[in-house]
């Protein structure tokens, strides 16, 4: 039997099949995968590589971010974190890479937020900004994306009261709330968070998904109901409509229709997508989903029921516009894994009963980063501000456990169709450990899993399930 590749011996390939066809879609979303999964695998002279799959409308830069800054650390570019600021500052005015790093994605490295913030402190308080146009432009891109995440001091509030050019790399222009006209006091709180936070952050819609619905539904085992050729799709909580973009991909003959709480998410969501001719964003209560007057070959609700006053209620709501042979997929906190949350939570307590504002955030984090060894740091969503307000300071969150997935899922008398598990490490030692499993439904199997692990689920259990036909 001819071993699998290492991963250093297919990035090699992948490299190779890149540079022999630098226009092939299949060759750059190969590579771009590849740069993901390990960004340590960049080498020198990868940059100009890197610098056009950053700018590839086709692709989503978030997961290459990482794989750029690693390149300029491990070839020595990188400023330190405590760099003189006014050399960094010369550096980042020359240094593409870095510039295209900064205008496409949120920084998530710590190291590297503390360089760049000195950075920016040195060219407000120095006046700087025009002297650096490059560098301050990169760092207002940055602040549009993270939405103005990096703490600053008291000389720079200072200094931002009076204007200036550097302002916008501080606090980014913010959408415009509209108040909340929902009258249960969880969905009012709840919408009221999305309004000002639109959640997640992201980039583009364009980073093709490598499956399709079919192919979903086909690995979920030999009794799982076949794709319709043009399915019917209800993203219920889309947010800032990422989901929905890739189900449109996902489904290219099927219609997604796209519903949220919040106004300012879906205005992120429809410029997103503008393009994207097979989805349709409503505001909606999921609650009153059934409103919207026919239903679903598929349902997708992802990181959403958990912050319903009563997720239950809500499931029924969107089991009830399921057609008979109808699927979905659906996402929830696990309350073990949120237990790092909680230790997080217990560092700000003392900042809780504050009115969540745009310095809170700020102050949470910077809280936080004076343990760069907690694990909360190695969430993405630390990283803007949206994020860390949906991390750290939901308005609502009630999570579940395997039990009471198993319970509601009885209740609603759904099949289900299995756990799902984002890292392949993870699903390969549960196949092992389990052979009897091989479709992932035995709940008291899974329970025992994350009882082993309490992050076996990064955070949520994602699953499927359906209507019987
Ligand atoms: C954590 S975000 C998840 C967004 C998206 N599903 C994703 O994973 O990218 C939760 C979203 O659910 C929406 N939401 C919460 N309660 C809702 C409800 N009752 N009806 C519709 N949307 C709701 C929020 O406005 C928010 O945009």
């Amino acid at each position: 039997m001819t071993p699998d590749p290492t991963p250093a011996t297919s990035f090699d390939a992948a490299r190779t099949a890149l540079l022999a066809a630098p226009e092939s879609p299949n060759a750059r979303l190969r590579f771009a995968r590849l740069l993901r999964r390990s960004p340590r695998l960049a080498r020198p002279g990868d940059e100009a590589l890197l610098l056009s799959l950053l700018r590839d409308e086709r692709l989503a830069p978030q997961p290459i971010a990482p794989a750029g800054w690693m390149l300029l650390k491990t070839t020595g570019r990188l400023p330190m974190p405590d760099a003189d600021p006014a050399s960094a500052a010369a550096w980042l005015e020359g240094e593409d890479l870095a510039l295209a790093l900064l205008a496409e994605a949120p920084v998530t490295s710590l190291p590297v937020e503390r360089m760049l913030r000195a950075l920016r402190r040195w060219l407000l308080l120095s006046d700087g900004a025009r002297g650096f146009p490059r560098a301050s432009d990169a760092l207002t891109r940055q602040a549009a994306l993270n939405g103005g995440a990096w703490p600053f001091d008291a000389a720079e509030r200072t200094a931002l009261a009076a204007g200036g050019p550097m302002l916008p790399a501080y606090r980014p222009p913010r959408p415009n709330p509209a108040p909340a006209a929902f009258a249960a006091p969880v969905t009012r709180a709840v919408a009221a968070q999305y309004e000002a936070w639109p959640y997640p952050v992201w980039r583009r819609s364009t980073d093709l998904p490598h499956d399709t619905f079919a192919a979903k539904l086909a690995a979920l085992g030999p009794d799982a109901p076949v794709a319709p050729a043009s399915p019917d799709i209800l993203i219920a909580g889309c947010g800032t409509g990422r989901e929905a973009a890739i189900w449109a991909a996902r489904a290219p003959a099927g219609r997604v229709t796209a519903i949220d709480l919040s106004a300012a998410s879906l205005r992120y969501a429809t410029d997103r997508c503008a393009g994207i001719a097979n989805i349709a964003f409503e505001q909606r209560d999921l609650h009153h989903v059934a409103g919207i007057g026919r239903r679903f070959d598929l349902v997708i609700c992802s990181g959403v029921l958990h912050h319903l006053a009563d997720p239950e209620a809500g499931w029924a709501a969107l089991a009830d516009v399921l057609k008979p042979g109808g699927v979905m997929g659906i996402m929830l906190y696990s309350k073990v894994a949120r237990l790092v949350v909680r230790s997080a939570r217990d560092r700000i307590a003392d900042l809780l009963d504050r009115p969540v504002d745009d310095d809170l955030l700020r102050a949470v984090r910077a809280r936080l980063t004076e343990d760069p060894a907690h694990p909360i740091v190695h969430s993405t969503d630390f990283y803007d501000l949206g994020g860390v307000h949906d991390l750290l300071l939901h308005a609502h969150e009630d999570p579940f456990d395997i039990p009471r997935i198993q319970a509601a899922i009885g209740r609603l008398g759904l099949d289900f169709l299995g756990f799902e598990l984002p890292g392949a490490a993870a699903r390969e030692r549960y196949a092992a450990e389990h052979p009897h499993d091989p479709w992932r439904r035995d709940f008291a199997g899974w329970a025992a899993a994350e009882r082993g692990d309490p992050q076996l689920f990064s955070g949520m259990y994602r699953f499927w399930c359906a209507k019987a036909a």
